[in-house]
This record gives C-alpha cells, structure tokens and sequence, in this order.
C-alpha cells in the first residue's frame, strides 16, 4: 500500500488550524501529528501550504437532459473540473424518469455515470410525479444508498409536485430518515408571468428573471419550513437567493425546524443586471441571479451560520453550442444557450460552477474577510458530509477518514476564467477575475489525481458513495 507524508502544512479544519505531518497510508489518513516518520513514504514537503479536506459539492447536474440538450459536463469532464477545484466527492440528482418509478431512475443514472466518474459521488433522487407506487419505492432508495430526495415548487407542468404530494414525500422521507430536498419558487405565478411577457413580445433574457419574482421564492421557502414542520422532516432548501427566504430559514430554525440551506457561487456574486448584456444568456438559471442587497445578505448568512453549504448547482450550457471549442484534444459542441436566442423560454437553464466554487469562495469568502479559513472548510467540505451522511469518511483529517486532501496553496495568484475552470463549455461567468488562493495537489483516497496542472485522474476512478439514513442538523 503506498504511503505519502505530507509534512509542514498548517492543517485547516472546520474546529481549527494548527500546524502538523499527515500520514496517509492506501486510501486513508493513518495518523495526524508533530514529527512523523516517514520510512517507505513519499515525502510531500509542503511549508507555507495549507491542507485541508477534499471538497464536496452536494448539487451537481451532470449529462443532465434540458430542453433539446443535455448539460454539458458529463460525469468524466465534470469531475474532472471539480477535481482542478478542489473537490474529491459530488452528488449529483437523478432524473424519475416520466411515467416510471424511481429506481428505474437511479438504474439509468448509474449507467451514465459509474464508468465515467473520476472523484467519489452519490446521487440524489428527484420525485416529481407522485404516485401510491411512487411514494412505495421512496424507502426501497436506501437500498441504493440514496437517502435525499428533492422536489419542485416550480416548473409547472414538469418537475412540480403540488403542496399536499411534498407533505407526502416529506411524511415518507421523515419516517426514513431521510431528507427532503426543495427547489423553492412559486411556479404558478411564474406561468403567468411568462405567458404574459411571451404574449407582450419579452423574448430577451432578462425576463427569465422578471417572470421568477423574488418574492415567489420567499414565500415557497417558508411553505415547505411549514410543510417540514408538521410533517416532522429535515429539510434542506437548495440555491437559496433571496434575504427574504434567508429570514425564513433563519425563522423555521429559530422556532425548532429541521432546516438547513446552501447558497451557490452565482447568488453570491451576480444580479439581474447581467440578464440585461448581449450575452445575459450566460447567467440564465433557476433561480435566478437576484438584487444588489441579496448578495450582501447572503454572505451574511454565510458569515453567521445560517447558510450551513456552500454548493454550485453546476448545470453548464454552450453559450454558443453552434461554434466548436477545443477540449481535451477534442473539437467538441453541445447545443446550448443559443437554443432561446429568439425566446427566453428555451434558454437551457443552468451554469457553470463545479471547478469556480472553492478558488472563489476562497478569494472573496476567506480573502475579503467574509468567513474565516475553518467556516470554509465547514462550508464546503465537512458541513455536507455531515448533513449527506459522509462524516466521517468524508470531510474531515481524521486518523481513519478517507484521505481526500487539498493542498492549497494560499500565495498562488491567478487571473481566473475558462482555461482554469476546465468545465466542457465555452465560458466562464468569472472571466478575468483576480485571485488568490488556488489548490496545488488533489488527493483522492490517497492517490494523487491533481498535482499542478496534471491531472492523473481517470475514468472509474471514482466510487459510488452507499449513504445511511439519518442526518447531523448543523
Ligand atoms: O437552472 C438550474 N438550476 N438548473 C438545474 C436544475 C435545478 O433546478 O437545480
Ligand atoms: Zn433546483
Ligand atoms: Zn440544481
């Protein structure tokens, strides 16, 4: 079994930082202390660096179907991307596949995913068509390992479930221990506002956002708090984006609610106004890009613990899937944004992120004095393996955890954009960005998989991560 010493590092953790070797034997980390030997090891010297646990990302869409395209990232290319970044572990969301129960669902996503995967993953199911048979299968998910579901306040017509299937799906999840996941906006009110902007002629991208008032998030937000609640389940609000589903989720906590919640890098940085430039498609996802006040309000929740994840949502497109990009050695191009050039409607939703998150939460999180070097860890790393029943095989530099390790090199300097982020696409929303900060070795159970700009990951690297029922609340 091989054996690696890294030696000199300051170790971050989301308890603490404190300077220290660690011994990684095979796939796991032996030891953690001053001093180590290191006969029969690879010696990593590794002063003035930093090492931490593997990221995880709990909100990924891989070789997702959209519209008449798929995302992007498959789940080679996506790892791989996620790999550059910093993060060792995803869960990506399976699709139920309309008209047929879940497990047929998860069956087809193994099938897209196991030969492919490069880093550790799990998935996540999606219910969004209930049925007796439907709401059977839920507890036969854990003999696939899943133990979160996510279900649709919005996208009428496809992926919604209405009030009384959630509270359903949430009754069945709580009796489980599992969790129920929700994408939180009011997709009644959005039919209606897209209908009538079609109808006035609004075919530009800016009224994607226009049709998905804030306000529909906020009160879905707190609709499933109160769903949770009499439904006694552990609930965690994907994408949040607005200060006024972060007051909710701050309320539901307050009054004794299972809720957690995640922010991803686009509501962190970004508002509508970008919907308004000749390339606004860039930015078109769901939920979208929000106000000037709700990215302050965000980093605030980051900073004082009521958002416990910082995840990515990552669902990239083409923004011209017309024009072939080189990748890898390949010519490759995926129809993309383009597809809505003429109606906001058929812009595929979704953008990049799976490689950004880390580097940029680390610049503008740790680097701006927003959060502290443990608070990401925890946000990134140990709080998702806690919530998605990974701790402590994943996210932590314990004696006997998987040793999924960061180097990160805190001096590194870097304009940032879409040769770094190595996502299969052809832009990067931080294009040109300044930072400081940036991972300089990736281990993967103890192989090193990124080391500078060498990858030595491969395909079936990866393993898929069986989880049990139950959850930490952080
Ligand atoms: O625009 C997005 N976020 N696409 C992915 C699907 C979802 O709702 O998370
Ligand atoms: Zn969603
Ligand atoms: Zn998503």
């Amino acid at each position: 079994m091989a054996r690696t010493l890294i030696r000199g590092a300051t170790l971050v953790t989301a308890e603490g930082s404190f300077e220290s070797d660690l011994l990684i034997d095979g796939e796991r980390i032996e030891s953690v202390g001053q001093g180590l030997g290191a006969e029969g090891a690879t010696l990593v010297e590794a002063d003035g660096m930093l090492l931490m646990p593997g990221g995880i990302d709990p909100h990924t869409h891989f070789n997702l179907p959209m519209f008449d395209t798929v995302s992007s990232d498959d789940h080679y290319t996506g790892h791989r991307a996620a790999a550059f970044g910093g993060t060792t572990t995803v869960l990506d969301f399976v699709p139920q596949p309309s008209g047929e129960g879940l497990l047929a669902g998860v069956a087809a996503w193994h099938e897209r995913a196991d030969h492919l995967a490069a880093i550790d993953y799990s998935f996540h199911m999606n219910v969004t068509e209930l049925s007796p048979r439907v709401l059977r299968e839920i507890p036969q998910l854990l003999d696939e390992g899943i133990t979160t579901l996510k279900v649709f306040t919005a996208y009428n017509g496809r992926l919604r479930l209405q009030d009384g299937e959630i509270f359903q799906v949430m009754r069945v999840a709580a009796q489980q221990g599992m969790t129920t996941m929700l994408h939180a906006e009011n997709g009644d009110v959005i039919e209606i506002l897209v209908a009538e902007a079609l109808g006035e002629g609004h075919t530009e991208p800016v009224w994607h956002a226009r049709t998905r008032p804030a306000w529909g998030a906020v009160e879905s937000v707190l609709r499933a708090i109160a769903l949770a609640e009499q439904a006694g389940a552990t609930l965690y609000i994907v994408h949040l984006n607005t200060t006024g589903g972060l007051d909710q989720v701050r309320y539901g906590r307050e009054n004794g609610v299972r809720v957690m919640t995640e922010v991803c890098p686009h509501h962190l940085f970004f508002t509508e106004e970008e919907l308004e430039r000749k390339d606004g498609s860039k930015w078109i996802c769901s939920p979208p890009v929000r106000a000037p006040e709700d990215l302050e309000a965000l980093w605030s929740g980051l900073g004082d613990g009521s958002i416990q994840v910082a995840a990515t949502d990552h669902c990239p497109f083409f923004y011209d899937g017309t024009r072939p990009i080189a990748y890898e050695g390949e010519e490759v191009a995926i129809p993309g944004k383009e597809l809505g050039k003429d109606d906001f409607t058929k812009i595929p939703n979704g953008v990049p992120g799976v490689g950004d998150r880390m580097p940029l939460l680390w610049s503008y999180g740790v680097g701006q004095g927003r959060i502290s070097q443990e608070q990401f860890v925890a946000l990134t790393s140990t709080n998702p393996a806690k919530i998605f029943g990974l701790h402590p095989k994943k996210g932590s530099l314990q004696a006997g955890s998987d040793a999924d390790l960061v180097l990160w090199d805190p001096e590194r300097r870097l304009t940032y954009g879409v040769a770094h982020a190595r996502h299969r696409t052809d832009y990067n929303l931080y294009e040109g960005w300044e930072l400081q900060g940036y991972p300089e070795k990736v281990y993967l159970r103890g192989e090193l998989i990124v080391d500078g700009e060498k990858w030595h990951g491969r395909p079936g690297g990866g393993e898929f991560l069986r989880r049990d029922p139950g959850t930490t609340f952080v």
